[in-house]
């Protein structure tokens, strides 16, 4: 049977692990000059409503370097759900390619397409959820750190958008500590919250107190306070979550050791100050590089053994 990535939670514990290892070997195999090439003969489509520069860069780069061929669609080409049913475009795509990778808005949206896909799709970020970059950030978080367990993992800034939701997500895979610095009109989904809470890995805590957030982390992570299809809601939020900016002083809260992450692209001098992006602490560009190598292994563990 086929299988979707459409959320960190369709793999299992030890799924990601090796996804975990897969990506590294990749990464080691690309350095080296030396790329396998399992993905020969496969094609693959990138269906994309929203922007994006290292989501389709990493994605089109990555299937290439596997031996496979991609074909780009923005959404005045295709116009699911309008143009189109999301059922007919599921059912022509699986005609054409091995495996469907989907940026889209409404998460239902995805959900509905892969219901209806003969083949693999891949959530390339939904309004809800973000799980690629999720994994990607897990991977360099490990290469940093080798280790989660005992990690703590501080996201401060909108906790109810898609990376703060894979966030949670993860943490109903693996075990660290999880904190989450915003305020109360900007929680995680609930139901997502409740899950992960439910799966006893790991404590999750949730503060509208941006210190208590960071103190003594591992990892101090955040993202733009207004994602892309709610960009007018900027200045209202703005107001509510200034006061969880990661800069010096925030950061130095934190373990002298901390990186910084931020799944980019970044809004210099509202969520994040020049000096922390540009800081000692900061691995942004470190990230952005990872998802070139675990969307290829997020890839090779969905295929299994269909090659
Ligand atoms: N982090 C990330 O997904 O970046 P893009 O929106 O540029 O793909
Ligand atoms: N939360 C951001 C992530 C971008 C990669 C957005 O959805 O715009």
């Amino acid at each position: 049977m086929k299988r979707d990535f459409l959320a960190v939670t369709d793999f299992s514990t030890s799924e990601i692990k090796d996804t975990l290892t897969i990506a590294k070997v990749v990464k080691h195999m690309h350095r080296w000059g030396d790329d396998p090439k399992p993905l020969a003969g496969k094609h693959a489509a990138l269906m994309f409503r929203k922007p994006s520069l290292r989501t389709r860069a990493s994605f089109e780069t990555g299937i290439r370097q596997l031996g496979g061929d991609t074909l780009f669609f923005s959404d005045a080409e295709i116009g699911m759900g309008k143009r189109e049913s999301v059922h007919d475009v599921a059912k022509v795509m699986s005609r054409f390619f091995d495996l469907v990778v989907i940026r889209t808005f409404a998460h239902e949206e995805i959900t509905e397409f892969a219901k209806y896909a003969e083949v693999p799709v891949i959530n390339a970020l939904t309004d809800l959820l973000h799980p690629c970059q999720i994994m990607g950030d897990i991977f360099t978080i490990m290469e940093y750190k080798n280790r989660v367990d005992d990690l703590v993992i501080a996201y401060v800034g909108d906790g109810g958008n898609n990376i703060a939701n894979s966030w949670v997500n993860l943490a109903s895979r693996l075990s660290f500590q999880l904190r989450i610095g915003t305020t109360e009109d900007r929680q995680p989904d609930p139901k997502i919250l409740e899950n992960a809470r439910n799966a006893g890995l790991s404590e999750i805590i949730i503060t509208d107190d941006p210190v208590e957030a960071v103190r003594d982390a591992d990892v101090v992570y955040t993202d733009v306070w207004a994602s892309m299809g709610e960009k007018d809601k900027i200045a209202e939020r703005e107001q509510k979550l200034k006061k969880f900016q990661v800069n010096a002083e925030l950061l130095s809260h934190a373990k002298p050791d901390v990186i910084f992450m931020h799944c980019l692209p970044a809004e210099r001098g509202r969520e994040v100050t020049d000096e922390v992006m540009d800081g000692p602490h900061s691995v942004v560009f470190d990230q952005a590089e990872n998802r070139l190598h675990i969307q290829k292994a997020i890839i090779l563990q969905l295929f299994g053994e269909r090659f």
